[in-house]
């Protein structure tokens, strides 16, 4: 993948300028590897790069991981003059409080440590820090050509793992069983990892974020299978429900109200609209039949270099949608003690509309 990390860093700049802040300062973090492609461990060792609004980036790590620095795709963009190493018994906070202006507003990344950050603020009194979350979130969120292949990709991984584990054995295996196979498919498939498997069986559907468990799948189970991966930096997310033999009482009212609230909101995805339309259009779905109360998450969550990440598709987001952002849209219903129901599919914001990254049937899937 040849990201532009020279053009994702001016774009930084060109926003840091407008908000009239004097520098951006990331750590090791997703942040760090969008802006230069360096991605390494976040430690107690100070790794920072600073972004002003004018003039170079400068990367300060520790000495002995400069090398690594220069090696990384980092040392395409940043000259060796822009990675500065300190060595021990050299203050790094000082080092990096001399690269900074004495006073004005700095934006820090969400995931710097907080030791990094107290002890920067210590040295550089005179400065104000704030989240930086908010204005490289925005630059992250609209995805380019190359991410958006990334993401097409991991989802198709993800759509063929679902296919695959439909044709599994469920009935008198072991929840973390099925999650087994479905990281193992997740690798099959072109992920580098699998990072989350839910399977949330019987009682268990009802409860969205289970931990796949010991329980054993029974008769009649409704499961709701959420599971996702790496693959090239970026990540997969998909939700589908699945039945054991013949579904419970009850279950295909809310089997079909969370399919058609999924392709309700869906359809409400295309440029201009604001985040929370398309949590609307979901909520009013599930609302207008009586389950407004156990559908008690947002509905999506943005996707791309992390799992979650901006856009939220809440009530309340005035963000708007742009092309090139990606999201997922996961309406459910969790009917507590008996079953519940989530679909997930991640989807692109085009030029006019709506890509679905995530392919695989939304019709109700009997498995053996
Ligand atoms: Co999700």
């Amino acid at each position: 993948m040849t990201a532009d990390h020279v053009t994702r860093r001016e774009r930084l700049a060109a926003e840091a300028a407008e908000e009239r802040l004097t520098a951006v300062v990331v750590a090791p973090s997703p942040d760090l590897v969008y802006l230069t492609g360096y991605g390494p461990m976040p430690l107690e060792r100070l790794t920072a790069l600073v972004i002003p609004p004018d003039g170079d980036a400068v990367l300060v790590v520790p000495e002995l991981e400069r090398q690594l620095a220069l090696d990384s795709p980092a040392g395409q963009t940043l000259d060796g003059h822009q990675v500065v190493g300190w060595r021990n018994g050299e203050d790094p906070y000082a080092i990096l409080a001399s690269i900074l202006p004495r006073e004005g507003r700095v934006a820090i990344g969400d995931r710097m440590w907080a030791s990094h950050v107290l002890a920067l603020q210590r040295t550089a009194p005179a400065i104000s820090f704030e989240p930086a979350s908010e204005i490289i979130g925005r630059l992250r969120a609209v995805k380019d050509p190359d991410e958006l292949g990334a993401l097409r990709r991991a989802a198709r991984g993800a759509d063929e793992t679902f296919r695959q584990i439909c044709s599994l054995r469920f009935l008198g295996r072991r929840e973390e069983e099925v999650a087994e196979d479905i990281a193992r498919l997740l690798v099959e498939h072109g992920h580098a990892r699998a990072d989350f498997t839910i399977v949330a069986s019987g009682p268990n559907s009802a409860s969205p974020h289970h931990e796949p468990s010991g329980r054993t799948i029974l008769p009649r189970d409704v499961v709701v299978l959420d599971f996702g991966g790496e693959l090239a930096g970026y990540f997969s997310d998909t939700t589908r429900t699945v039945v054991v033999g013949e579904a419970p009482a009850g279950f295909e009212e809310v089997y079909r109200l969370v399919q058609e609230a999924q392709d309700a909101a869906v359809k409400a995805v295309r440029p201009g609209v604001a985040a929370q339309e398309v949590d609307r259009a979901a909520r009013r779905i599930i609302d207008g039949a009586g389950y407004g109360e156990r559908f008690f998450h947002r509905t999506g969550h943005g996707i791309g270099l992390e799992v979650h990440e901006p856009p939220y598709i809440i009530e309340g987001s005035e963000t708007v949608l742009t092309p090139g952002m990606t999201f997922s849209v996961e309406p459910g219903v969790y009917v507590a003690g008996r079953f519940g129901v989530r679909i997930e599919d991640i989807v692109a914001v085009t030029a006019d509309g709506v890509e679905r990254l995530n392919r695989s049937t939304r019709e109700l899937q009997i498995v053996d």
